[in-house]
């Protein structure tokens, strides 16, 4: 039988190498080219990130790029002059990285990938934490494929950001999981940027062109401020969102448990905005020994309804940054 004093043991050494990992970050120097602020989670993912950096004692040097590419080309080629000790980056869109990365990799300085992918080769980032976007859209998909049963059901569709992986991944996880239940169709699908104006107004020409919204049974929305934006359309249009259409997306932000609380969502798909927490133990690892940490780090993707206590999940995430 292992005896009290050695699992004491165990886990104090356990304990002390925790630390000294986390240790060997303090003091360093980390570059963050964020997009941007366009939804409630990415400002969460920077407050985690820069709460993260500042308790592990590492000095976060921070762009906001504004959602432009060529703005976080330009801050990382400005922390590659700077000398930092790693870079993160949270890449706007797929492509188009390859120079920049390959510039960071002769500079010997580790990149990790925040949130979203890239479409360039793996050795030029040392991981990627990020969730399975595809995954996502599934969850969501099969919510609302067992939600709506046999009854015939127009979707409407929020995209994400035109290129980005989660655009491109949300959909296609969606598309899988209606693939085969014929009564369920995609019938208008258009950019919203993930932004609340830009999903709200989307949203509004989706409902003129369907009959004023009659004909629309649910809309799929890519991310939560989306969802937001077209239940405030729903409404204008005198429907009642989460009943007569109904509101699937992806973020798990507290506006949207407030919106379930209130009877107008009816599910999303939970994305964690602590990107930055396991990006910091890999490079740790990493620095230390040489370690390589899994080439893609998985977020998980949980579903939320109105029966997962929303109330209790607005209070829990409202303070954390969103
Ligand atoms: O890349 C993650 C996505 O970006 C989030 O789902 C969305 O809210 C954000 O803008």
């Amino acid at each position: 039988m292992i005896s009290k004093l050695a699992i004491a043991a165990s886990l104090a050494t356990a304990l002390t190498s925790v630390a000294i990992a986390q240790d060997n970050l303090n003091g360093l120097t980390v570059g963050f080219s964020q997009i941007g602020s366009e939804s409630g989670w990415r400002a969460a993912e920077t407050s985690v990130t820069k709460q993260q950096a500042e308790e592990r004692g590492i000095d976060l040097k921070f762009a906001d790029a504004q959602q432009k590419q060529e703005n976080q080309i330009k801050a990382i080629r400005g922390f590659i002059a700077q000398g930092v000790d790693a870079i993160m980056v949270a890449p706007v869109v797929a492509t188009g990285w390859d120079d920049v990365l390959t510039e960071a990799k002769e500079a010997e300085i580790p990149v990790i990938l925040l949130d979203r992918g890239v479409d360039a080769p793996e050795d030029l980032y040392l991981t990627s934490v990020a969730s399975d976007q595809i995954k996502e859209g599934r969850v969501a998909g099969q919510w609302l494929v067992d939600a709506v049963g046999d009854a015939d059901c127009k979707v409407v569709e929020l995209q994400g950001t035109v290129g980005s992986t989660p655009a491109i991944n949300r959909k296609q996880g969606f598309e899988e999981a209606l693939a085969g239940h014929d009564n369920l169709t995609i019938a208008r699908s258009q950019t919203g940027d993930f932004t609340r104006s830009k999903g709200k107004e989307v949203m509004e020409g989706f409902i003129k062109a369907e009959n004023g919204g009659a004909d629309i049974c649910a809309v799929y929305a890519h991310n939560d401020d989306m969802a937001v934006g077209a239940i405030q359309a729903i409404k204008d249009a005198g429907l009642k969102p989460g009943t007569d259409i109904k509101v699937v997306s992806i973020d798990a932000v507290p506006d949207i448990f407030a919106a379930m609380v209130a009877g107008e969502a009816n599910a999303t798909v939970e994305l964690t905005p602590n990107m930055a927490g396991p990006a910091f133990d890999a490079l740790s690892a990493y620095l230390a020994d040489g370690t390589a940490p899994e080439k893609f780090i998985i977020t998980e993707s949980k579903l939320y309804t109105p029966a997962d206590n929303p109330q209790g999940e607005y209070d829990t995430r409202k303070g954390l940054g969103y």
